[in-house]
């Protein structure tokens, strides 16, 4: 059998590229996964359109890019606890990642990367906007980037997750985790990605506390400058589910938010995050 031809369609000046050509169950050849890996890379974001994956195929795909990071708070595939279920009911209001933010951060060794597999999508609605976190520093001036440069950020899953977080109302109680919830992490502000060599803003408002050594109090005005400026437009790109797509997200250089606006629908995916490396300055 002859090499796939192989399709790569930028979606935004930003971020994300779409990659056609490829049947993500098949056992994919060493070039072209060096092509999605280069495509990875370049664009912080690709996405895959008409798979038909099961989730042993999706973790297969998955593994091709390093060993599975367990989600620790969220529900799983039934037979398959390295497959989380991101999941609204019709009846439900709230959705999970309804906010800028990056998955992992509260981790000591956040994700690589993120792989969403649309399963059941609401007629209309439901997309998911990424933001370039290369980007959104870039544009900073060359006083602030001074500013951050040493800077470091306390993380936790506390607001999404901890005692209080509206996430863990009516959960199962094998899935409320919010003691776990409490840890917190330090990473710098700003970073640079291993593989690019580029620098990037590495706060998000899901997980980012406040700046280490000072109060959230404190913290809030810088920290909601930064988080503003890397939502703005310019540094994003939205997209529109379909059934049988696949995103796969780099989980330091960009952001995502799930929109929630597709309330008395049910919308399932499957995700599945890949073990990265420790954030460096
Ligand atoms: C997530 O935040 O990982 C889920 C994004 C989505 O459901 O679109």
């Amino acid at each position: 059998m002859g090499q796939p031809h192989i399709e790569i369609k930028p979606l935004s000046g930003a971020l994300g590229a779409e990659i056609h050509g490829l049947d993500l169950a098949a056992d994919l050849d060493n070039s072209s996964m060096a092509t999605v890996r280069e495509a990875f890379v370049d664009h912080g974001v690709v996405f895959f359109m008409d798979q038909d994956l099961t989730p042993a195929q999706h973790l297969d795909f998955a593994r091709r890019f390093g060993p599975i990071d367990i989600n620790k708070f969220f529900e799983t595939v039934e037979g398959y606890p390295e497959v989380a279920q991101v999941r609204k009911e019709a009846g439900d209001t709230t959705n999970i990642g309804g906010g800028w933010h990056t998955d992992h951060s509260y981790d000591e060794v956040p994700a690589l990367g993120s792989m969403l597999y649309a399963k059941e999508l609401p007629a209309r609605g439901g997309d998911t906007m990424f933001a370039s976190m290369y980007a959104a520093y870039d544009a900073l001036s060359p006083g602030m980037k001074d500013m951050l440069d040493g800077l470091q950020a306390v993380h936790s899953g506390a607001r999404a997750f901890g005692p209080d977080a509206q996430s863990n109302k009516g959960r199962d109680a094998k899935f409320n985790l919010s003691e776990i919830a409490l840890a917190e992490v330090e990473h710098p502000v700003v970073c640079t990605h291993p593989d690019s060599g580029r620098k990037h803003l590495y706060v998000n408002g899901g997980f980012t506390m406040r700046f280490a050594n000072m109060t959230e109090a404190e913290s809030a005005p810088l920290l909601q400058y930064l988080l503003q400026h890397a939502a703005k437009p310019e540094f994003t790109c939205r997209f529109q589910w379909r059934p049988g797509a696949m995103a796969f997200w780099d989980n330091s250089c960009t952001q995502h938010f799930a929109l929630n606006d597709y309330h008395g629908q049910r919308r399932l995916m499957h995700r599945v995050t890949i073990q990265g490396r420790r954030p460096h300055a």
